[in-house]
């Protein structure tokens, strides 16, 4: 038995002095502030003070804490007092998801504390608390917020309560009372676990689930095999196992028999598409997992290769004739490049887990996912249950692998079937950073051709991407969107291999595409001896970017920008890039608003994994009715919920909104109508709802107003989108209507880099968005910020790699997947341009997709700029950049 105070309060704890603190902080005491992410001291998240010092709960022995003082999250404002620190986070939104923020919250008290002692509220700079925080990471970027509010506390500016929360759920998330899935925990939950291949592929031909059922503790095991019993990747799960606690169900995996006969692997696209390479998916009919968010559609497939995808070509043919005479002219003008980005991995803080109970053929599953209602619907078509409820009151991050029913849901319905009892399924992190989705790699072969009067002639963009065992990766076809030419030559393939699979990954294929067509256009401006932003002037016809180019040319970074490339050891530069994506709405959505003795309540079956959806539903209602937003209750994050988008595919904003405008006119009808006409429409409506009576009512999203259509249209029509088969595919298979107009960015990175180390450093980032109006300033200030932070880790850290013989994840821990800490955050600069949506009811679209796709092909710009070297391969680590430069000094 050990003893310590706990948050002020004896407690003793019956484990062995070795047992890491945050089991029995998370289990014993259900302390479950303390959040639980790598498990290896790299992240904080698991932050606790021991005697007024932070430590990481995951590698403190539980010895170590005997007789001494552990103060957890919830110590923090339990008394109804906030600490400066928790009050500035809410104020200057220094969070997104909120799963990080226990762990930051605990430490920059500390911090803010030493340095009150120390220097009164003298602000630190962003060094003194990068240093203070470099043990901490956020996946969703909110550094910059983090660097406000810290700053702000130690002024004193946070010391007494009054700056209004940015967010509806703020407190939650810094006191640490936000639940998450791996957080709920049901009387007589049992731990679940999955059995993962050791082979890369193979048929199993023996599995013996008796063993596992006959250890002490087990209460379930089941198979997860398919019909064909293949395993095509190293990890693939095969079987599950339910337990009274997580080592009784350690041990019943170990004692599952296992018989492999093992396949050929191929795991790398050059051994899947080699002469005589075996088939990964044999036979005629084939199923692979869809690593894309549209549906998959029929393709041809020559062995491991699957299309070609070439539909958004135009003039096919005429693009390669074109670009074969320039060729074989030597034309100057004509670039061309190879590129190769490599696969992302999304290192949501929160991984993957449900948590499943059936009762009564009825199934509650508290699942961590982007989409609650697409989510109930897969387990009622697909878990023989007659009815489903999914709750997820908050999400810890998904970025798009979050969405479908995933095999973790799948196991712990499956077991919870099997053991009559709830389930839990979390991933440990090595399984979230192998097993649910990555951005997939990709290598781009591009050819663009200026033609004679200055315009663009043609492009060529070939990709083969990899997204292992999964296919229907689009990055060429992207390219329909921009750049108007008189052809163009747009083809995708996919090359399966014996690795996990990938799925969409925020702005699914546009910074992929980006990094290498934005590099091509820089590259076409040297050539031309042009200035690179009026290139894109010149090509770029889409009325959004326009404006954000004009802004661009007025910023001094770019005025000032060297005639040409820095000398000595440490080299800067200025790059740009452009980019844009399309917006979406998701039919049949509907706010309910609903008047309860008094109170108002607004809900849809939406979710925020971070991006905010909660926060813009109230701040919309609010608005229109002109209350606070703390006036009004939020339901959001549960399948039972009126019909709500999901929380992926840059749909949230353009359908939440509308929709609850929509739903505000009519309750200022039924209110205007309780009054016998009396009310205006500046009516005092909170007054009116508070002594209206109980009434509820809903309203779909309404169209897009049809008379301000045409003009956004245009852009869109041109580039072949409305009217298609893929918009019709789009509207049939993703019940999701294209938008009218595109999102556009147009970015600028300020880098330095070290060419004796290869090291960058991005100093400072503009980003200009055209996104319409920002609906809820600081949240979309946010967004914006976390979504650099996110590019910089696709430009400069983050790859995934495998073990070549095996197809094992090599980067499956945060110490070996590097994503962006706060010490990385460059200066940031925000600016929204607020035209160009106002056909959008409510005037504006999503961020978080958008402002993605052009960081990492800006950051590449701002590296060749400095250094004069053009760097091809993403991430451009220190290794890569100093090949890159010894191959351009001829070494
Ligand atoms: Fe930091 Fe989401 S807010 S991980």
């Amino acid at each position: 038995m050990i003893s310590f105070t706990l948050n002020g309060q004896p407690f003793s704890a019956a484990h062995d002095e070795a047992t890491p603190l945050i089991d029995v902080l998370r289990g014993d005491a259900a302390l479950t502030g303390t959040k639980q992410v790598c498990g290896a001291g790299v992240c904080g998240a698991c932050t606790v003070r021991v005697d007024e010092a932070p430590v990481v709960s995951c590698l403190t022995p539980l010895g170590n804490v005997a007789g001494r003082r552990v103060d957890t999250i919830e110590a923090f404002g339990a008394r109804g007092t906030l600490h400066p620190v928790q009050m500035a986070f809410m104020a200057e939104d220094a969070l997104q998801c909120g799963f990080c923020t226990p762990g930051f919250v605990v430490a920059a008290a500390h911090f803010h504390d030493t340095w009150r002692a120390a220097h009164g509220t003298t602000r630190p700079s962003e060094a003194e608390i990068g240093a203070a925080l470099a043990g901490h990471l956020c996946r969703c970027g909110a550094y910059a917020g983090i660097f406000r509010a810290v700053a702000a506390a130690c002024a004193g500016e946070h010391d007494t309560a009054g700056a209004p929360a940015a967010r509806v759920e703020a407190r939650d998330k810094v006191t640490g009372q936000a639940v998450y899935t791996v957080d709920h925990a049901p009387d007589g939950m049992l731990h679940g676990l999955l059995l993962r291949s050791s082979m890369p592929h193979a048929v199993v031909t023996d599995l013996d689930l008796a063993p596992a059922r006959a250890m002490p503790g087990v209460t379930a095991a089941i198979s997860l095999l398919a019909a064909d019993r293949t395993v095509r990747f190293a990890g693939e799960a095969i079987a599950a196992v339910a337990a009274h606690t997580p080592d009784a169900a350690r041990a019943g995996l170990a004692a599952i028999g296992v018989r492999y006969e093992p396949r050929p692997a191929l795991t790398s696209p050059a051994a899947a598409t080699a002469p005589g390479a075996p088939l990964i998916y044999p036979g005629w009919r084939k199923s692979p997992p869809n690593a894309a968010e549209g549906p998959l559609l029929p393709m041809t497939w020559s062995g491991n290769r699957r299309g070609p995808a070439n539909s958004f070509s135009l003039n096919r043919a005429a693009a390669k004739r074109a670009i074969s005479a320039a060729r074989a002219n030597s034309d100057q003008r004509l670039v061309e490049l190879e590129f190769h980005c490599a696969g992302q991995s999304h290192s949501c803080l929160e991984p993957h887990a449900a948590v499943a109970e059936i009762t009564d053929a009825k199934a509650t599953v508290h699942a961590s996912t982007q989409a609650p209602q697409f989510l109930a619907d897969r387990i009622k078509a697909t878990a023989g249950v007659t009815d489903a409820l999914v709750i997820a009151p908050h999400v810890g991050g998904g970025f798009g692998s979050k969405v479908g029913m995933g095999i973790e849901t799948r196991a712990a319905l499956a077991l919870a079937q099997a053991a009559g009892r709830p389930v839990r399924i979390a991933y440990d992190r090595a399984e979230e950073l192998s097993y649910p989705g990555h951005r997939p790699a990709a290598r781009m072969k591009v050819a663009l051709l200026p033609a004679d009067n200055g315009s663009l002639e043609s492009l060529s963009i070939e990709t083969q991407s990899n997204a292992g065992v999964a296919v229907n990766s689009v990055v060429s076809g992207l390219a329909r969107l921009i750049y108007p030419a008189r052809s163009k030559n747009l083809v995708d393939w996919d090359v399966v291999t014996n690795t996990p699979p990938g799925s969409p990954f925020r702005a699914p294929g546009g910074p992929t595409l980006a990094f290498a067509l934005e590099q091509a256009v820089d590259e076409a401006a040297l050539r031309l001896a042009r200035d690179p932003i009026e290139l894109r002037r010149a090509w770029d016809e889409d009325p959004n970017r326009t404006r954000l180019y004009a802004w661009a040319q007025g910023l001094d970074v770019w005025r000032n920008r060297a005639a040409t490339p820095d000398t000595g050891r440490y080299r800067r530069g200025v790059g740009i890039a452009a980019g844009y994506w399309l917006y979406f709405s998701q039919g049949g959505s509907e706010v309910e608003l609903r008047v309860e003795g008094g109170r108002l309540t607004a809900a849809i079956g939406a979710q925020d994994m971070g991006q905010g959806a909660r926060t813009l539903l109230a701040e919309t209602v609010a608005g229109a009715l002109g209350l606070r937003v703390d006036e009004i209750r939020v339901e959001i994050g549960r399948s039972d919920l009126p019909p709500g988008p999901m929380a992926a595919g840059s749909r949230s904003t353009a359908t939440i909104v509308p929709a609850a405008l929509a739903a505000t006119d009519r309750l200022k009808s039924r209110l205007r109508a309780g009054t016998r006409g009396q009310a205006g429409d500046n009516a005092a409506w909170a007054e009116l709802i508070a002594t209206a009576p109980d009434m509820t009512l809903r309203a779909e999203r309404p169209p897009d107003h049809p008379t301000r259509q045409a003009d956004a249209k245009n852009p869109l029509k041109q580039a072949g989108m409305i009217g298609t088969v893929f918009d019709w595919v789009l509207r049939r298979f993703a019940h999701v209507t294209t938008g009218r107009g595109t999102g556009g960015a147009v970015q600028i990175a300020e880098v330095e880099v070290d060419t004796w180390l290869g090291r960058t450093r991005v100093l400072r980032f503009w980003s200009g968005l055209a996104i319409g109006k920002p609906q809820v300033l600081r949240l979309a200030r946010s967004q914006a910020e976390g979504s650099i932070v996110q590019g910089i880790g696709y430009a400069l850290y983050e790859a995934r790699e495998y073990d070549p013989a095996t197809g094992h994840v090599l980067s499956a821990g945060l110490e070996d997947y590097r994503i962006p800490g706060i010490a990385d955050t460059p200066e940031l600069h925000v600016y929204f341009d607020e035209g160009g949506f106002d056909h959008v009811p409510g005037g504006g679209i999503g961020i978080g997709e958008v402002a993605t796709v052009p960081v990492a092909a800006a950051v590449a710009n701002a590296m060749r700029h400095a250094t004069g070297v053009r760097f091809t391969d993403s991430p451009m680590q220190p290794d890569r950049v100093l090949a890159a430069l010894a191959r351009h000094r001829g070494v």
